[in-house]
């Protein structure tokens, strides 16, 4: 038994065959082989390369490594002519198609960002969750009971004009603040209760650097026993260092809101180098971001919660505000212009 001579005969034999194979597109009713059969003769599981690879065994050990090497070599050469073969017979892509080169990477696709509006937000929700606070949300068509009276804007009282209102109906408006949230939630939660209710507000006021029509508030609001306006202030003390890093500036002033007694407005330095930080805080270096106060008891009873057991206070803050002091947003314009050279920034 000479498997050498085996191997050389095999590799004979399938070259014969091959150009069996690859001649007989010229007659086509011959019964030939296919370049498939041929594979399945000499490369399959019982084919002609197994058989000799399985008499390896049985010679002497010495020869071993010579036919080995050569039983490889023979089969790497016909699963490449194979290949070869198989491209010939069957090519695979149709004349027109082969312009197309699904092998090149596509165009990028332009991502979107996060609108810096949208960013605060979540910021702003994450430090509340924190804290333990729920997030809630309310309607942005109200009516005047929600927006006001049950705010303790009493009808005709002037306060009223400190938000102008756009008004749908004699009845419908659109909400001038998140307050319109305290009442729905106090209207299906008992206290205590402590939660922030973010939403988008309107205001029929002349546009400047500002001020626009509409902008994003975020309301807080907790009713518990014995809350003080001490809680208050560290709460959002907490929340501007949060925000602004712990060497953040705050200052509180006296204010005036129905619903809130007493009240005050937080400001944030801002500082004051440039002409826009003179434009941007009324040449103080401080900028309002937020109204707060202890929640007026008028509210309270208007929601039947008794104002001689619970106490709380609410707060209310604008997200433009808060964002362009963040980035240093001189206009609150640019939140709403869509300019994707101001929107790819965040
Ligand atoms: N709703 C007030 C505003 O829009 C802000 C505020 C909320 C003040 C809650 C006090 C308490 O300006």
């Amino acid at each position: 038994m000479d498997l050498l001579a085996d191997i050389e005969q095999v590799r004979a034999e399938f070259d014969r065959r091959l150009e069996a194979v690859k001649v007989r597109t010229a007659d086509q009713n011959a019964d030939v082989e296919t370049v498939e059969q041929l594979s399945i003769a000499f490369l399959g599981r019982k084919g002609r390369l197994a058989a000799l690879f399985a008499q390896l065994g049985a010679i002497p050990t010495e020869e071993r490594p010579e036919a080995g090497r050569q039983l490889n070599q023979v089969k790497e050469y016909i699963q490449t002519a194979i290949k070869a073969a198989e491209g010939e017979v069957r090519p695979e892509k149709p004349e027109e198609e082969s312009l197309l080169d699904l092998t090149l990477p596509g165009d990028p696709i332009p991502l979107g960002t996060i609108h810096p509006v949208t960013r605060i937000e979540k910021q702003i929700k994450d430090i509340f969750l924190r804290l333990g606070f729920s997030v809630l949300y309310g309607p942005e068509v109200e009516t005047e009971f929600y927006n006001f009276e049950a705010l303790n804007f009493k009808q005709d009282h002037p306060a009223r004009d400190m938000q102008d209102t756009f008004y749908i109906s004699e009845d419908l408006l659109l909400r001038t603040h998140t307050s319109n949230n305290q009442i729905h939630a106090m209207q299906h939660m008992q206290p205590p209760l402590r939660i922030i209710m973010p939403g988008r507000v309107y205001r029929n006021e002349a546009i400047s650097a500002r001020a626009y029509c509409t902008f994003h508030q975020i309301e807080g609001l907790a009713v518990d026993r014995n809350i003080s306006m001490a809680e208050l202030k560290g709460t959002l003390q907490y929340l501007a260092r949060e925000l602004y890093g712990p060497d953040t500036r705050t200052r509180f002033r006296p204010s005036y809101f129905p619903f809130t007694e007493p009240s005050a407005e937080m400001d944030i330095y801002w500082g004051l180098e440039t002409e826009t930080d003179y434009r941007v805080t009324k040449g103080t270096g401080w900028l309002e971001i937020l109204g707060c106060g202890m929640v007026h008891p008028n509210v309270l009873r208007a929601v039947d919660v008794d104002p001689l057991e619970w106490t709380g206070y609410a707060f209310g803050m604008g997200l433009e505000r808060i964002a362009m002091l963040m980035w240093g947003i001189g206009d609150i314009r640019y939140f709403y212009e869509g300019d994707l050279r101001f929107l790819r920034q965040f």
